[in-house]
């Protein structure tokens, strides 16, 4: 993996400063929703047909994981309003986190004569088959978000640059509890994400290279010696999961007063789970925790003081550079990219658009989460 040389440019100070995402990206899509409708059914009854006007044209299929995690909802939201406003008729479809379900919708979309794929993997590597198909019949496949693994059927990747979302946690919790000044032992406890997203190591490792040092220095005590990305693993990103690991980490070893003094959750659907297993299992002081995705249970969270931060990454500049790149591949420009390094997928390295993520917390999230449209204040109440 390409280390960044960061934590110099990440000061918490500096990090709240990074207000844009993708530069080049506007942000035009409708403020979020709060409910994801129940059924998980293919959106594509009011996809227009797709109009050749301005160069655009040609049929797009997205493939989701699921819409049981709100940011995901978010992303298909983006990608079909900004795909039909560039001109592309969309296929878009939830897999409910089956991978089978996903691989069957994949599969429909290349005989049903979608021209370019953004597939969101549940599993970077279980598409094989489907993505094997993508490429004998000539379709380019971009990965949203999490790398498309094990395959050399993958054009183009698109994402936020998930190693520095995990400094920027990491980061905030070494500045937050100024180890480079403090005694200490202060206690830590850590909760990954799902070993079958490629993105889950990044973040993890962007987080552990900034705490390690203290850890080794014995500054850092992680009490349940559970410090491993396998250990602290979080199957599917799920909250209950999450909950129950932290439930059994709290009555194993917190159930006699002793304080935990920072939680690091690589993203937010984990942070609820840790979230939800104090308030019922916990009579220490609160803890410092960390998330990622700004969901909306996090974010009223955050301004309730039960969660220190989150790690902004704005759906919207996503899916505009995506619809940006699916422009250019149809068209036969250049495509945009910016780290044609970083990542490898076991076959190939993919070139990549990594976009900014921004560090959020009680004091920004006004600025950046509804000054920018990207929720109301109602849905935060
Ligand atoms: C995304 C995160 C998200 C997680 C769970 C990851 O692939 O990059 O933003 O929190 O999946 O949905």
């Amino acid at each position: 993996m390409k280390r960044r040389i960061l934590s110099a440019l990440l000061s918490m100070t500096l990090a709240a400063s990074l207000l844009a995402g993708c530069a080049a990206a506007p942000a035009s899509a409708p403020a979020a929703s709060d409910a994801a409708p129940a059924a998980e059914a293919s959106s594509d009854e009011a996809a227009p047909a797709a109009e050749a006007a301005g160069g655009a044209g040609g049929k797009v299929g997205v493939s989701m994981p699921t819409k049981d995690l709100q940011r995901w909802n978010q992303d298909g939201d983006n990608m079909k309003t900004q795909l039909e406003a560039a001109g592309y008729e969309v296929d878009l479809q939830y897999a409910s986190n089956d991978v089978q379900t996903q691989l069957s919708q994949i599969e429909n979309m290349i005989s049903s004569g979608c021209n370019v794929l953004a597939i969101a993997a549940i599993e970077g590597s279980s598409l094989g088959e489907a993505l094997d198909m993508a490429k004998d019949a000539g379709i380019p496949v971009i990965a949203y978000d999490r790398l498309l693994m094990d395959s050399d059927a993958v054009s183009y990747y698109a994402t936020f640059d998930n190693y520095m979302v995990g400094t920027v946690q990491g980061t905030y919790i070494k500045d937050t509890l100024d180890l480079d000044n403090a005694d200490g032992p202060f206690n830590l406890e850590i909760t990954a994400g799902d070993p079958g997203d490629n993105n889950a190591g990044y973040f993890f490792n962007g987080a552990y290279d900034v705490l390690k040092p203290y850890i080794d220095e014995g500054k850092l005590v992680v009490v349940s010696g559970q410090n491993t990305f396998e250990q602290c693993a979080t199957p599917t990103w799920a909250t209950e999961t999450a909950q129950s690991r932290a439930e059994n980490i709290l009555s194993s070893y917190y159930a006699d007063g002793t304080n935990v003094d920072v939680w690091l959750c690589s993203n937010d659907s984990t942070a609820l789970g840790v979230e939800n297993a104090l308030a019922a299992n916990y009579n220490g002081e609160y803890p410092i925790i960390t998330g990622q995705d700004c969901d909306i249970e996090n974010t009223k969270n955050m301004i309730a003081g039960k969660q220190s931060m989150s790690v902004f990454k704005d759906t919207r500049t996503l899916a505009s550079q995506v619809v940006k790149m699916i422009g250019q591949i149809l068209n036969g420009e250049t495509v945009d990219v910016n780290d044609t390094e970083t990542y490898n997928n076991n076959v190939i390295t993919v070139p990549s658009y990594l976009c900014e993520p921004v560090f959020a917390d009680v004091n920004n999230y006004k600025e950046l989460l509804i000054d920018s449209g990207y929720y109301t204040e109602d849905q935060l109440q």
